[in-house]
């Protein structure tokens, strides 16, 4: 399977249009971001004022999964693409706490989240991290990076945490899940977390539509099923593809009875 050409897609730094993941790092609170960062944020919340609450629920289900990972399915390697801008509980934080020998390669295209790379480079001596600039679909420049410290012999998380929904359909984003699922060894896992189309679904489409007209690079919101056919082939952890929130939530966690459009799940490769 060959991989799409980026042709003009790649990303130089234009800080005159929105990106998501200065956008995302506003929702959170964060500062690193411009004007039509803050423009666009601030119209999805207007449309669709849930999405600070989803964006938070989204880092702790990161959390989560993470520890689920280390703690629980032994996993010590990481590949996180779509890393976003560092915030609480980056994933090599987790990971390290709970295994300090945890190996965890970070991936995203945005040059912002590069210049900040150095605050995910804080690796417990024992483990190591290191950060690759490159777009989710060069699947092979990941895979040939990443193999610098991760053993593909061994089990690794690939994490693809709110980065598939940057994916429109035309660029096939479950051959792209695919093409990584089949570099990984027996006993490897995947993560994910998509914003979803079937719930809250008037708001969600009408704050896609705004987003969407402003920014360079659309975002594709799924449903239930067209997220969970990112898992074929996987065994899923319980409890499934779920709403965020509700994966093996917690003490101190959202309250699981609200609806929140943003799914996530963690599968096992047999
Ligand atoms: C919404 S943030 C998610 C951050 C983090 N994974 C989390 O869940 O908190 C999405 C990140 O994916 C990155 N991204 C978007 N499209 C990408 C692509 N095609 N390739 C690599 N990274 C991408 C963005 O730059 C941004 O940092």
């Amino acid at each position: 399977m060959g991989e799409p050409q980026l042709g003009d897609r790649s990303t130089s730094l234009d800080t005159s249009v929105p990106h998501i993941a200065r956008v995302y790092d506003y929702w959170l609170g964060g500062k690193d971001n411009y004007a039509a960062d803050r423009k666009a944020a601030e119209q999805v919340i207007s449309t669709f004022p849930d999405v600070t609450v989803s964006v938070r629920a989204q880092r702790a289900f990161l959390g989560r999964a993470v520890h689920y990972l280390a703690a629980e399915a032994g996993i010590r390697q990481f590949l996180d693409i779509g890393t976003g801008l560092p915030s609480a509980n980056n994933t090599h934080e987790v990971a390290q706490h709970v295994a300090p020998e945890s190996r965890i390669v970070y991936v995203d295209n945005d040059p912002i989240v590069l210049l900040h790379a150095r605050a995910l480079l804080t690796s417990s001596p024992e483990g190591t991290t290191i950060y690759i600039e490159a777009d989710l679909r060069e699947t092979g420049k990941i895979l040939e990076q990443a193999a610098r410290i991760l053993d593909f012999s061994q089990p690794v998380a690939i994490m693809l945490l709110g980065v598939l929904h940057c994916v429109p359909d035309a660029d096939d984003p479950a051959a792209i899940v695919a093409r990584l699922l089949a570099a990984v060894s027996p006993g490897s896992y995947l993560a994910i977390a998509h914003p979803a189309s079937d719930v809250a679904v008037d708001q969600m489409a009408r704050s896609m539509r705004n987003y969407n007209a402003q920014a360079r690079d659309p975002l594709t919101a799924r449903t239930h099923a067209e997220v969970s056919r990112f898992f074929e082939g996987l065994d899923l952890v319980e409890p499934g593809v779920v709403q965020v929130h509700r994966w093996r939530a917690g003490v101190g966690d959202l309250a699981t009875d609200r609806e929140l459009a943003n799914y996530g799940g963690v599968g096992r490769k047999p």
